[in-house]
């Protein structure tokens, strides 16, 4: 479904991303690991259109879609969760989820103004919309609550919740899982699992949990000084020994010495 050839993203000097090499399968739950500062997160930016690649190629279903800006990919089922801004945390977990739809079509208030009949018919289907994901995750309790109210597990539920208010294709998950507890850990890694099985969704999650990774995600791909060192089953990785020494830091120190001398 996606497949990025030689992508490099480069700060000054610096190759945070250095001909990474990858593909997610359609329906599959791809995990993407490695040592910190390995490069993760700033592919998955440069994938989502969050960040300009200095070089290389992104492509979904054969079509490319590189430097496509995220509105662009939100348009195409490719969505990225990103932390609920400062302004929505006064809003109610149920008015967070019906904002998805509307904030991403772009229509101007004018417009709006002049559509209010069917801006009401489309509110209600919202609604409908809204408390359906909200019981798929088991919050329909929190519908009232504001969001900024949210403990962090629940608040990343509620950014799951927001890719299923859309026609959601493929879901990129930066460390979902972090500094959650283990109760509401297994209620996100249900969700993602139903949400793979039952709607054909596609993942690709960072996690740094391994136990987390190893029930979900098949395959992992490892990453580590920007490019990918190994892909395959949990097992397989875990049995890798380049990634066991990429994990003790022996490559980082010499990619250091490489970029600045
Ligand atoms: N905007 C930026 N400007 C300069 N350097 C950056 C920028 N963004 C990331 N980097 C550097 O690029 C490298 C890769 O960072 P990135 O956040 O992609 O790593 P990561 O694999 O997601 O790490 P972690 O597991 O800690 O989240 C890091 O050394 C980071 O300091
Ligand atoms: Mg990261």
């Amino acid at each position: 479904m996606i497949a990025v050839h030689d992508l490099h993203k480069h700060f000054g000097g610096f190759h945070a991303v250095d001909g990474a090499s990858l593909e997610i399968a359609e329906g599959s739950i791809t995990g993407l690991i490695g040592p910190n500062g390995a490069g993760k997160t700033t592919l998955f930016n440069v994938i989502a259109g969050v960040l300009e690649p200095t070089s290389g190629r992104v492509t979904m279903a054969g079509e490319d879609i590189t430097g496509l800006p995220p509105h662009k990919l939100f348009h195409r089922g490719l969505l990225r969760t990103f932390q609920i801004a400062h302004e929505f945390s006064s809003m109610t977990v149920r008015e967070n989820l019906m904002m998805v739809p509307a904030g991403q079509a772009g229509e101007g208030l004018l417009n709006a103004w002049f559509r209010r009949g069917q801006i009401a018919q489309e509110e209600a289907t919202l609604l409908k919309k809204a408390d359906e994901v909200l019981d798929f995750l088991t919050i329909s309790h929190l519908k009232d609550e504001k969001a900024g109210n949210l403990s962090g597990g629940q608040k990343k539920l509620l950014e799951l919740g927001r890719t299923m208010m859309v026609d959601a294709r493929i879901v990129f998950l930066d460390e979902v899982g972090a500094g959650v507890n283990r109760t509401l850990l297994n209620t996100i890694g249900d969700a993602i699992l139903r949400l793979n099985k039952e709607r054909g969704y596609t993942f690709c999650m960072i996690e740094h949990d391994m136990d987390f990774i190893g029930r979900l995600c098949d395959p992992v791909i490892v990453m580590a000084e920007g490019h990918v060192l190994a892909t395959g089953t949990i097992a397989e990785i875990k049995a890798n020994e380049q990634v066991i020494e990429a994990y003790l830091g022996t490559g980082l120190k010499n990619k250091v010495t490489a970029a600045y001398g």
